[in-house]
């Protein structure tokens, strides 16, 4: 077994090292943490070197036994080194990882090192999800303790073999008498000795999620955020930071993120010495937990990743993890069936004989499973009532005699459930007021008709459980769409205390986390698919339950290749719904050609498409089917942003590297000019034939010269392009 994080026991130093990075921190004289370095795989640092700060910057104090000036030569303490681990209330003022209240109001918090261990394996999380345990994986656990009060801090890092990136860990124990409360707990911190780097992120909105933006740091804090409830359209819990010459192919680059899909705050903090912190963690925005005596506070899980192969070596090691090591392994790889979803095509209006006709429609399209999405439970035809009444509407439809004609046909069957929310126009909420989520003495805000159900209250979470089971034990289905169509407002709990309304949003998170985790558990041969409003909850947390999700509502195709070109940078394709619907911004081939790489499905009234559109879908829905396993499991490419220029170009090549799959769509009407296409990743030596102009070259051909597209180009003309090896 490789040993992959040593101590140092003269210098006091740690390392943890792979093949791809090394993380660097030392114990300094004071017992604290202090950062050193995180990059390349260094075999040794210079401890005196790279701490070696002018000493002109210690601070003067005034020493109480002799009344003298005094002066700290730990310029640490002063706020000018990089910390692993920073306290609050200090002379450190660039943002703290903790903020902990006592019982005498102080808020001074300041963790200094006691004692480590180093052990293989890694911390699971019971309560929430996190990477696997699997592989050769090695922690180092640090205990560290509070400088005036008796608290206790683990704080875990975690380094895998195979991958370049380091997972962090936090644990707050509670040893005092009298409670304590948590006002900020994150999960990472990384200092970074300079600001010349660019900030990409992902911000966005309702069927514009995840629009990628680039933009130089400067001196001060940005805060990239949600205080939504879940990870959010506004912004995606990730942030790149490269440096400023870095590109797409070559530089150092980083990547921050957490494991959860509830409130995230990155802050990213320049300051007077040009340093940069970076910190993610659990929003503190209305975040206040209540400790009590001997008990113990678990942050989240957050990665760092190092690239120094530019962007696109965050991109690789971000999806190689995801679907190695958090994605349920039953699914991963396998085979994910085209789908037909009823939404687009009937929204609730619907009947028992509409669906038999759309399923009998469907057939002749290659699909394989066909989803009854939202309407088909209680008193639901429309978006008042409903959600929490998970009963079949037998009014409405015969939902035993669907199933079954879906099964007989070859066809699989899914079925929507939005289980985190409640409408007031529901027997749950008449028999249950207080499982919705808010102080029912005050107005409280409906979206969509909606109020969110009361995760944090258990008997909430069991009714709702009880409920869905019923459904799924007595119906074979193989599918669900598990929803989450509105923000979290109103985040005050009947189930907790006053005076813990400040833990009321993480709870939430909490109690949903069990819900679904409950019910995914039960049924580990259905296959979920997340989705909030679309992509309003696509984080690395929903991931660990969910194979999948639904990228967005948005169905313009146009739109949708710049969704889903900037959602590829961060999730792997498997996880990445892209159905063709039936917006008419493109020919029916162009969208089905935008909708391959990812997992490919239908959201239309099969009936309103004539032979040659259906040929034109079913033309693609071949290639899919042949690349199913390349799209799901093959290195990612991000040849043209469309963020930049008038085309995007997205390239996927397997581990093998004997085949490809690359998609082009041009985005403006273009004139015939010098355009060449160039590929990534193939082998320079290997003959490879296309798809395209139906010829085969050399590997390094496609990398160097590139494919001929000196032609004119129509709006959204696309192509999809297969690459295969020659024996
Ligand atoms: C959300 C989803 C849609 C659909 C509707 C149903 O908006 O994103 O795909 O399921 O809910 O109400």
């Amino acid at each position: 077994m490789v040993i992959m994080i040593n101590f140092d026991r003269q210098r006091k130093t740690f390392c943890l090292r792979n093949r791809y990075l090394s993380y660097w921190f030392y114990v300094n004289e004071a017992n604290i943490l202090q950062h050193l370095f995180l990059g390349s795989p260094l075999a040794d640092i210079n401890l005196l070197a790279l701490t070696n700060l002018d000493t002109d910057w210690s601070r003067t104090y005034l020493d109480k036994n002799t009344n003298l000036e005094g002066s700290y030569q730990d310029a640490f303490y002063d706020g000018k080194s990089m910390m692993e681990i920073p306290g609050f209330g200090y002379a450190d003022k660039r943002g703290a990882s903790f903020i902990i209240e006592d019982s005498n109001k102080n808020v001074a918090t300041d963790f200094r090192y006691v004692s480590h261990r180093i052990y293989q394996g890694k911390p699971l999380l019971s309560q929430m999800p996190c990477f696997r345990d699997e592989g050769n994986v090695q922690t180092l656990e640090i205990t560290l303790q509070d400088l005036k009060r008796d608290i206790t801090l683990l704080a875990s890092y975690t380094i895998y073999e195979d991958y370049s990136l380091i997972l962090r860990n936090n644990q707050i124990i509670n040893n005092e008498e009298q409670p304590i409360i948590i006002r900020r707990a994150y999960s990472l911190n990384l200092d970074l000795p300079s600001k010349d780097y660019s900030l990409i992120h992902f911000p966005g909105d309702w069927c514009n999620e995840r629009r990628e933006v680039e933009e130089e740091i400067d001196y001060g804090l940005k805060r990239l955020y949600s205080n939504l409830g879940r990870s959010s359209h506004e912004e995606n819990p990730f942030a790149f930071i490269k440096e400023k010459d870095a590109g797409e192919y070559q530089g150092t680059c980083y990547a921050f993120s957490f494991v959860y899909s509830g409130n995230f705050a990155i802050d990213i903090n320049v300051d007077k010495l040009k340093m940069t912190r970076v910190q993610v963690g659990i929003n503190d925005e209305q975040f206040a937990w209540n400790l009590a005596s001997k008990q113990s506070f678990v942050t989240p899980e957050g990665l760092i990743v190092y690239s120094a192969k530019g962007i696109n070596g965050l991109t690789q090691t971000i999806h190689d993890i995801t679907r190695e090591k958090l994605i349920n392994k039953h699914f991963v790889n396998k085979d994910r069936p085209i789908m037909l979803n009823s939404w687009e095509g009937c929204y609730m209006d619907f009947n028992t004989e509409k669906i038999i006709r759309y399923i009998d429609d469907v057939v002749s399209m290659d699909a394989e499973l066909f989803v009854l999405d939202d309407g088909w439970f209680g008193q639901r035809n429309d978006d008042n009532t409903s959600l929490g009444d998970w009963t079949v509407n037998t009014q409405k439809i015969d939902l035993k005699r669907i199933i079954e004609h879906c099964h007989s046909l070859g066809l699989k069957f899914g079925l929507w459930f939005e289980p985190e929310m409640i409408n007031p126009q529901s027997d749950l909420f008449r028999h249950h007021p207080e499982f919705a989520l808010g102080d029912p003495k005050v107005n409280r805000s409906l979206s969509r008709h909606q109020l969110v159900l009361d995760t944090a209250n258990k008997a909430a979470i069991d009714n709702v459980y009880s409920q869905i089971i019923t459904i799924l034990d007595n119906y074979d289905i193989d599918y669900v769409k598990w929803d989450h169509n509105r923000n979290v407002a109103d985040a005050f709990s009947l189930a907790v205390s006053n005076y813990q309304q400040g833990e009321v949003y993480h709870r939430l998170m909490l109690g949903s986390y069990e819900l679904i985790n409950r019910i995914v558990t039960r049924y580990p041969n259905i296959l979920f698919e997340s989705c909030a409003s679309g992509g309003g909850r696509f984080d690395l947390g929903m991931l660990y339950y969910m194979p999948q999700v639904w990228t967005s509502d948005e169905m313009d195709p146009l739109q949708r290749l710049f969704i889903q070109y900037s959602t590829s940078r961060l999730y792997p394709l498997s996880t990445m719904g892209a159905h063709v619907g039936k917006h008419n911004t493109a020919i029916y081939s162009t969208k089905a050609k935008i909708s391959c790489l990812g997992i490919f499905g239908y959201e239309f009234d099969p009936k309103t498409l004539d032979a040659e559109q259906k040929k034109a879908v079913l033309d693609v829905a071949s290639v899919y089917k042949r690349n199913r396993n390349l799209i799901y499991s093959g290195d990612v490419y991000h040849l043209l942003t469309p963020y930049k220029q008038n085309y995007m170009s997205l390239l996927v090549v397997s581990k093998d590297k004997r085949q490809g799959l690359c998609l082009f769509s041009n985005l403006k009407k273009e004139n015939i000019e010098y355009r060449f296409l160039k590929l990534k990743g193939l082998d320079p030596q290997k003959k490879y034939f296309n798809s395209f102009d139906h010829q085969a070259y050399l590997g390094s051909y496609y990398m160097d010269v590139g494919i001929n597209l000196c032609k004119g180009l129509t709006f959204l003309e696309t192509y999809l392009i297969e690459i295969t090896i020659e024996e």
